[in-house]
């Protein structure tokens, strides 16, 4: 099936100093959704912000803001992040042991609810909450960190996905998240994924325009026909 792959810049590799004005480069350029990366310091090693951060971006942009939640006991704050504008929420299956509970949650709060899979978590982690998810997000780095190297051996992985999305005829997107460039981009896209999450190689290179088009066009010319 032909996609049109979506682009979702993710904030943390952004100049915080000028995040507004990053926000608005990446939106001019045809990103499709702004990824929010909230890091806790106990799920993942670092900590970066919350839903402060959220609320300060949400007039800033049209895009819908993506927020990918690499924190323990995701629940206590699904509530804070939807006040704040947030218009999708992802939560890591290894953070929480009720995902149906969390996806309820979500849905409850008027939100698209997402799970994200680490590396080490194999796509069979995902059977269940399937039918139930807006999104499914596979890292291809172990999360915490950008700038990371992509692992080649999660293409399997987001290909696995893809064909238990279309087993079961869902219509949730598949994100990929970690060291996603162009020259990455085209074996995820070719595996199924139909949103690409780009950090270091959107921001922080001088020009957020020819970041983006150079990843659509990437994608472009891998897509499954
Ligand atoms: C990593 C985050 C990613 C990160 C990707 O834990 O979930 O969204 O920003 O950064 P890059 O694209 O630099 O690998
Ligand atoms: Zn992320």
């Amino acid at each position: 099936m032909s996609r049109n792959v979506k682009i979702a810049p993710s904030i943390l590799a952004a100049d915080f100093a000028r995040l507004g004005d990053e926000i608005r480069a990446a939106e001019a350029a045809g990103a499709d959704l702004i990824h929010v990366d909230v890091m806790d310091g106990n799920f993942v090693p670092n900590i970066t912000m919350g839903p402060v951060v959220v609320k300060s971006i949400r007039p800033v942009t049209d895009l819908p803001l993506d927020v990918h939640l690499m924190i323990a006991e995701p629940d206590r704050y699904l509530e804070d992040f939807a006040k704040a504008g947030a218009d999708a929420l992802t939560f890591h299956v290894e953070a929480t042991p009720h995902l149906h509970r969390t996806v309820q949650l979500i849905h409850n709060l008027g939100l698209k609810a997402g799970v994200a899979i680490n590396p080490g978590t194999p796509a069979s982690a995902l059977e269940a909450i399937l039918p139930f998810v807006d999104i499914v997000l596979v890292m291809t780095v172990n999360p915490g960190f950008g700038g990371q190297t992509f692992i080649e051996q999660s293409v399997g992985k987001i290909a696995r996905v893809r064909a238990m999305l279309d087993e079961i005829g869902s219509p949730a997107n598949l994100l990929v998240d970690g060291g996603i460039d162009a020259n990455t981009a085209g074996r995820v896209v070719a595996a199924g994924a139909d949103t690409l999450i780009a950090g270091s190689s959107v921001f922080g290179r001088g020009d957020v325009g020819a970041a983006i088009r150079a990843l659509k066009d990437a994608a472009r010319s891998h897509q499954p026909s």
